[in-house]
């Protein structure tokens, strides 16, 4: 039960407060309050550059909060349900990177879902920890990977009882959610604490209508992007802890290692107006929103070219393409029409439906129809299968960090580098998972499934097929 004012706003106010003080600057930021700049970027940046202070008398420090930035900090907690909230400036990468390292050392093992953000991946390298992966299985009613399972999270934990942190992604990106809640009590059997990654749903605690947060069903500590689905500014997010599993000096600690000692104020306000906006989200506010939502769902789901796929989070439209088509040719389609989709896949198109009605029905009902009849006459293609990309269950990395730090990198043609253990992930974008991890022994049936990938037009990190890839400089074996 919320105690606090969720009206209140501290830190957002005391920055209007000081600007409207008409300060004089002797200090950085360089622009001086904005009295600095370039013209032509003047009519844009004006009205914010005031807001983009420092840690002046009385503007506090996120590194060592006392003051409004603290007081924004406990809102949020308590909105949240957290015992203690983090602002952070440099987005959920940050938050993850933080509970990965201050819950976990070299050769400690963690267990990590295997399709997790790379944020999580650089975490694990940073520490040299040693994961257990768990492969996600392939759910047919949403024809992609979503989480792992729970039987294999109990296989996990049955072989590595001793791991002292799991790591999971909740919901995905498309807002497909799992069993959290079985889940988090099996763990906590074992006393391992739970770390989610919950960048895409920090709206939850608004409403019944989305799903539980992590964080209500009883995560350890939670990070969320504000960014994504809250109206707060890019590369703004919290990361939350709800136990004493977690230490939160050492998150602290880690956190004043990662983030910049001149964080963001204007992120760090929109951090205190985004919370406040969520927790005061009427009945009837979201009653339009929902209701927007459906129709937009709705409207999009009138073309013969693809279905519409039911998500746990309302606000997440995803499009299944069809007669062979891919996702990126129909996202390109609405592109041309000034339409932008978040993200695209092989077989997807995911629309993110902001937190207010959406107000641009025509244009919308125009574009569909206007790519039906571009569409029209479009010969079919094979759809290549990619419900096989892992194949087990529980997998660990065939080089531990420590020695892959000491090894030094080659390259070899990719197409021949089957045996080889790669040098870098492989990362097919969107979505940005990797499909093979820094670390992991390359074998034919990646080749074969990058190649249809590929076909498809995905677009990889780093890697172009045809080309070369890194790969550590030790013995190859068949593969
Ligand atoms: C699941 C997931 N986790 C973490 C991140 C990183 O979030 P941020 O952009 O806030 O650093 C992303 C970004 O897309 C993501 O999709």
């Amino acid at each position: 039960m919320m105690n606090s004012n969720q009206k209140k706003t501290p830190l957002y106010d005391a920055l209007k407060q000081f600007a409207d003080s008409s300060p004089v600057s002797f200090h950085v930021p360089g622009h001086e309050n904005g009295r600095i700049f370039p013209d032509q970027a003047r009519e844009h940046f004006g009205s914010l550059l005031p807001l983009d202070l420092t840690e002046l008398s009385g503007l506090d420090d996120l590194h060592a909060p006392n003051g409004m930035i603290n007081k924004a900090q406990e809102l949020a907690a308590d909105f949240f349900g957290a015992n203690h909230t983090h602002f952070l400036v440099g987005g959920s990468t940050a938050g993850n990177l933080a509970m990965i390292l201050s819950t976990v050392s070299a050769g400690d093992k963690i267990i990590v879902q295997r399709n997790s953000h790379k944020s999580i991946f650089n975490g694990l390298e940073l520490t040299g920890a040693r994961p257990i992966f768990l492969s996600p299985v392939f759910d047919d009613s949403v024809n992609r990977y979503t989480a792992p399972d729970i039987e294999t999270m109990r296989k996990a934990l049955k072989q590595h009882p001793e791991a002292k942190a799991v790591m999971l992604t909740y919901p995905d990106y498309f807002g497909k959610t799992f069993e959290m809640r079985e889940i988090i009590k099996l763990f906590h059997e074992y006393d391992i604490p739970v770390l989610v990654d919950e960048a895409h749903g920090v709206h939850f605690p608004s409403s019944s209508a989305f799903p539980d947060s992590a964080l209500a069903l009883g995560a350890d500590a939670v990070v969320q992007s504000a960014h994504k689905m809250a109206p707060a500014m890019t590369m703004g997010a919290y990361l939350h802890t709800r136990t004493g599993r977690i230490s939160d000096s050492r998150i602290h600690h880690y956190l004043q290692m990662l983030q910049s000692s001149s964080p963001s104020y204007p992120i760090m306000a929109s951090l205190d107006l985004a919370r406040s906006f969520l927790a005061n989200l009427t009945a009837h506010n979201l009653a339009l929103i929902l209701e927007s939502a459906h129709q937009v769902s709705n409207m999009l789901d009138s073309s013969d070219y693809w279905d519409v796929l039911w998500a746990d989070d309302p606000l997440k439209i995803t499009l299944q393409v069809k007669h062979g088509m891919t996702g990126k040719k129909i996202a390109d389609l609405f592109e041309a029409q000034g339409i932008y989709p978040e993200l695209s896949t092989h077989t997807q198109v995911l629309f993110i439906h902001g937190l207010a009605p959406f107000d641009k029905f025509n244009h919308l009902k125009n574009a569909v129809g206007h790519i039906g009849t571009q569409l029209k006459n479009t010969p079919n293609h094979d759809i290549i299968n990619t419900n096989n990309l892992f194949t087990e269950r529980l997998m660990e990395l065939d080089l531990d960090y420590t020695t892959m730090h000491k090894l030094s990198v080659t390259q070899v043609p990719f197409q021949q580098s089957a045996g080889y253990i790669a040098a870098e992930a492989v990362t097919p974008y969107p979505p940005g998972i990797p499909l093979i991890l820094k670390g992991e022994r390359i074998t034919r049936h990646h080749i074969r499934i990058l190649e249809a990938f590929h076909q498809q037009g995905v677009h990889f990190q780093h890697l172009d097929i045809n080309n070369e890839i890194n790969v550590f400089q030790i013995r190859r074996c068949s593969k």
